[in-house]
This record gives structure tokens, sequence and C-alpha cells, in this order.
């Protein structure tokens, strides 16, 4: 699958990235300035010996039949108001968490409730909204030998576009486990400053969620 990453030079974006392209996807790294998006794209291919494409996030939408946004929660607004023309009726996967610094381990609501509903607000009706990957670090996401046992949890009001994703989040070496609508991105969101506390209270990197008591597979 074609997938283009919007703000895909940060953290989250280079795991998401070169985990995606081992697994055989077309990934497009995107960032603000092209020239960035192209300079990460190279640095990542030959650090991880796989093949990244990059430039500006726009190229990265009209790219991807998948688009995922990682920024951080300050950039969130202006960037989905910057490709919100570029997206169609495409899937988009916002990881965003609203977290402030510097109190990133306390659960902060933002105005609208979750980043996933203000860019649900700020999308045409067609795209197909998606949020997901809250809980998974970018450290991790990037250790090629880390085998994660945790899960990632997707929700969305699109049954069918959860159901794309989840696939897609297989090939992370994820499971990814369907949580409902949009709303509930609420709670979502809300875990990650949890985890971050968990972090600290019990010197862990990465602490994740396992959802039990569901079958192996669907
Ligand atoms: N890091 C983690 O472990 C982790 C885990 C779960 C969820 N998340 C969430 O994932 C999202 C991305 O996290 P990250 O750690 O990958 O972020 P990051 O590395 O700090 O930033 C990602 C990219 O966002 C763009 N960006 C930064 N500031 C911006 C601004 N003011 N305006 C527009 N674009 C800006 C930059 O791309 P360009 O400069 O190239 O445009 C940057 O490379 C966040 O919302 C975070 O809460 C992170």
């Amino acid at each position: 699958m074609k997938i283009g990453i919007v703000g895909g030079t940060g953290r989250e974006g280079r795991g998401l990235g070169v985990r995606w392209a081992r697994a055989g996807h077309d990934v497009f790294i995107g960032s603000r300035d092209a020239q960035r998006g192209r300079d990460k794209a190279a640095e990542f291919s030959e650090e991880f010996g796989v093949t990244l494409q990059g430039a500006d996030n726009v190229s990265a939408c009209e790219h991807g039949d998948l688009i995922v946004v990682t920024v951080p929660y300050s950039a969130h607004r202006p960037t989905f108001d910057s490709i919100k023309n570029s997206v169609g009726n495409k899937i988009i996967v916002d990881i965003t968490v609203p977290i402030q610094p510097p109190k990133v381990r306390s659960v902060n609501l933002p105005e609208g409730q979750s980043a996933a509903l203000e860019a649900r607000a700020l999308l045409d009706d067609d795209a197909r909204l998606v949020a997901g990957l809250h809980h998974i670090s970018s450290e991790h996401l990037s250790d090629p030998n880390h085998a994660f046992d945790c899960d990632v949890l997707v929700c969305g009001d699109d049954k069918d576009a959860r159901a794309e994703v989840i696939g897609v989040i297989g090939d992370l070496g994820l499971r990814g486990v369907d949580a409902g609508v949009l709303r509930n991105s609420i709670a979502l969101e809300s875990l990650t400053p949890v985890l971050l506390h968990i972090n600290r209270r019990y010197e862990s990197v990465g602490s994740g969620i396992r959802i039990t008591g569901i079958p192996e597979t669907e």
C-alpha cells in the first residue's frame, strides 16, 4: 500500500515509516519543508536499508492511499488546515495525543474533547478519519529488534476504515483492536499520560496496553 506520513520526519514517523517499508509498503515522508522531507527519507533509508521517498506534507497526502498524521498537538490544527484539501476521501490516521508540556503525565482534555474530534471538525465529511497508535513508543518502533507484546486500539466512525487500519497495523508487528467510534478517542488519547506516568514510576520505556479476553484472530 502507498502510505504518506505527514510530519514523518519526526520520532514516530521514523519508526512507522521504516517498519512499513520493511513490510513492503511504499512509504512517503512528509514535512513542512520539502527538502527536509527528502533528506529525512534518504537518511532513514540508508540507516535501515529500506527505500522511502519524501517531500512536503501535501505531496505525502497525494502519494498515500493511506495518510498518517504524526505531529505534536501544538502543530495539530495548522497541520490539518494545511492538508485538508489534499486528502479527498482517503483514510487518515491521527495519532496525536493532546499533551501539554511540561505536564505530560496528566490528562489534558482539549477544547474539542480530543485531538481526533478536533481533526474531524476541520476535515470534509468524506475524509475517513481513524485514530490510533497513541500508546506505541517511538523508541520501540525504531528498534527493528523490538518485538511488541502490546495492542493498538483503533477508533473511528467508519467500520471499514477501522478494519483497513487494523490490517496495516499488523504489518508493524502489532495487534490492532477495534475500539469503536471516533468519540472513544477521548479515552484513547487520555491513556497516554497514564502510560508516561507508569514509565516514570517503574523506570520503564514504552509501557503499553494489552487487551485480554478477546480471540487472538477474528
Ligand atoms: N514519540 C512517541 O513516543 C509518541 C508515542 C505515541 C504518540 N505520540 C504522538 O505522536 C505525535 C508525533 O510525535 P513525535 O514524537 O513523532 O513528534 P515530533 O518528533 O516532535 O514531531 C514530528 C514532526 O512534526 C513536525 N512539527 C513539529 N513541530 C511542528 C509545528 N510547530 N508545526 C508543524 N509541524 C511541526 C515536524 O516535522 P517538519 O519539521 O519536518 O515539518 C516534526 O518532525 C504527537 O502528537 C505525539 O503525542 C508520540
